[in-house]
C-alpha cells in the first residue's frame, strides 16, 4: 500500500502508539484485500458497543486506547448499547450496567458521539458519493443502496480505527467497479408488506453469498421496507448493498434466480420456533424505527392499553424520540415502552425473564434464538400490536 508522507509517520509511531496501532489496523487491512492507498472518510459507525457483545478483551483495549488520549478524526458514532437510562437501566444487574458504564466512557473520551442507533443515517446528512467506514451491517447496506454512499462492512476494530484515522482502505465497494449488480432477482408474485420485505432479505442473503442483486418485484419502495430488506440480507449473507426497480439496470446475460410465495412462506414459518400463542416481548424497532415507523404504530395503538401479561418495546434512536415526542405520549399512555440506546438483542432478556420474542423484524427472529436463547414469532407489525393490545 502507498502510504502519504503524514501516514508514514503515524504509521512509525511518531504521533503516539495509539494512532500507530489504528494505522497499522488499516494498512493490514487494505494489504489483506489489495487497496493501494486510504482514502479520506466522512464519518464512521462502531458497532460491538454493547457489554453483552463485546464481552471482557476487547474492554480492556478501548479503556487503553481511551487513556492514550487520541480522539477521532471524523464525525464518529455508535451503535446500541446493551440499556436504556430509564427502564433497563434499572431492571438489569448492577455489574453489567457497570461493565458497560466503562466502555461508554472510553468511547466518549475519544470523542464518539452518545448516539447510540443502529440508524445513524437518521441523524447525519449522507452525501451522495461519501466514502464511510460503518460497522453495523444494517446500515451499511442502507447507505449503500438507499442512500447512494459507499462503504464495506467494516469489523468493530477497523471501524474504530478509521474514526481515530479518519480515514479507511480503498478497496471493495468503494470502488466503482465492484459495485456492478450481478445477478438478477425476480419476485414475482410481487411483495408488498414490511414482513415479506423482511423474509426476502434472509432468503436472498443465504443464496446469495456476495454477490449484489438488481431486486425486481417489489411492490412499494418505501425507505422502511428497504430498510428491512437490507437488515435480513445482512443477517444471513456478505451482501453489502442492492439495486431495486426503480434503478434497474438490466444487462444482458446476467445470471437470474426466481423467489416465489412459497420461499417467502417458508422463510416465515421458518423464523418462527414456537406455537405459543402469547409471547413475554413483542418487539419492534430492529433496525432502530423511523419517525413514520413511530407514527404509524402511534396511530394503531391510539387509546388502547396493553395487557399486563406482556411487555411493548419500541426501540428507536434518542433523535427520532425527540422528533416525535406527542407521538412517543401516546406510545407511552398505552403502556408500550419507547426505548432509545438499545434494542432486544442486544440486552440481556433472558436476565428479564423473557422467553418468548414475537417481532415484525427477520433480522431479530434470526438472531433472538441464539443472542438471546428465546423462542420468536415472526408476524406482521399489525398482528405483533394485535396481540400486545387488549381488546
Ligand atoms: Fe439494530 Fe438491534 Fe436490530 S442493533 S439492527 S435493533 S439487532
Amino acid at each position: 500500500m502507498h502510504l502519504t508522507r503524514e501516514e508514514e509517520r503515524i504509521y512509525n509511531g511518531e504521533l503516539g502508539w495509539a494512532s500507530q496501532i489504528c494505522m497499522r489496523i488499516l494498512v493490514k487491512l487494505g494489504d489483506l484485500f489489495g487497496a493501494e492507498r486510504l482514502i479520506p472518510i466522512d464519518s464512521a459507525h462502531v458497532s460491538g458497543v454493547s457489554y453483552k457483545t463485546l464481552g471482557n478483551a476487547p474492554t480492556d483495549f478501548l479503556k487503553t486506547l481511551a487513556e492514550s488520549g487520541e480522539k477521532t478524526r471524523v464525525e464518529s458514532t455508535l451503535n446500541p448499547k446493551s440499556f436504556d437510562p430509564e427502564y433497563l437501566g434499572k431492571r438489569l444487574p448492577e455489574k453489567l450496567l457497570q461493565e458497560q458504564r466503562e466502555i461508554l466512557r472510553a468511547f466518549e473520551k475519544m470523542g464518539f458521539k452518545q448516539s447510540y442507533t443502529c440508524t445513524p443515517y437518521h441523524l447525519q446528512k449522507v452525501r451522495v458519493g461519501a466514502h464511510l467506514a460503518w460497522a453495523e451491517s444494517s446500515a451499511v447496506v442502507y447507505a449503500n443502496s438507499i442512500l447512494g454512499a459507499m462503504t464495506n462492512r467494516e469489523g468493530g476494530p477497523s471501524a474504530l480505527a478509521a474514526a481515530i484515522i479518519g480515514k479507511t482502505p480503498d478497496y471493495g465497494i468503494h470502488k466503482p467497479e465492484n459495485r456492478k449488480p450481478n445477478i438478477l432477482v425476480e419476485v414475482d408474485p410481487p411483495i408488498k408488506y414490511g414482513i415479506e420485505y423482511s423474509a426476502l432479505g434472509i432468503f436472498l442473503g443465504r443464496i446469495l453469498k456476495d454477490k449484489i442483486p438488481i431486486i425486481k418485484g417489489l411492490k412499494e419502495l418505501t425507505e422502511d421496507k428497504l430498510k428491512q430488506l437490507g437488515a435480513a440480507l445482512a443477517s444471513t449473507g456478505m451482501t453489502n448493498m442492492f439495486y431495486y426497480e426503480n434503478e434497474l439496470r438490466e444487462k444482458s446475460g446476467i445470471e437470474k434466480v426466481n423467489v416465489g410465495r412459497k420461499e417467502i412462506e417458508n422463510t416465515i414459518e421458518q423464523l418462527t420456533t414456537t406455537q405459543v400463542p402469547k409471547p413475554d416481548l413483542v418487539f419492534i424497532g430492529c433496525p432502530h424505527c423511523s419517525l413514520q415507523e413511530i407514527k404509524k404504530i402511534a396511530k394503531i395503538v391510539r387509546g388502547k392499553k396493553i395487557k399486563q401479561e406482556i411487555e411493548l418495546w419500541i426501540c428507536t434512536s434518542r433523535f427520532i424520540r425527540e422528533k416525535a415526542a406527542d407521538h412517543i405520549n401516546e406510545l407511552e399512555k398505552c403502556g408500550a415502552k419507547v426505548l432509545t440506546d438499545t434494542c432486544a438483542v442486544v440486552t440481556w432478556t433472558e436476565e428479564l425473564g423473557i422467553k418468548t420474542i414475537m417481532t415484525n423484524s427477520a433480522k431479530t427472529a434470526y438472531y433472538a434464538p441464539t443472542l438471546n436463547k428465546a423462542d420468536t414469532i415472526l408476524a406482521p407489525l399489525e398482528e405483533c400490536l394485535k396481540t400486545a393490545l387488549e381488546k
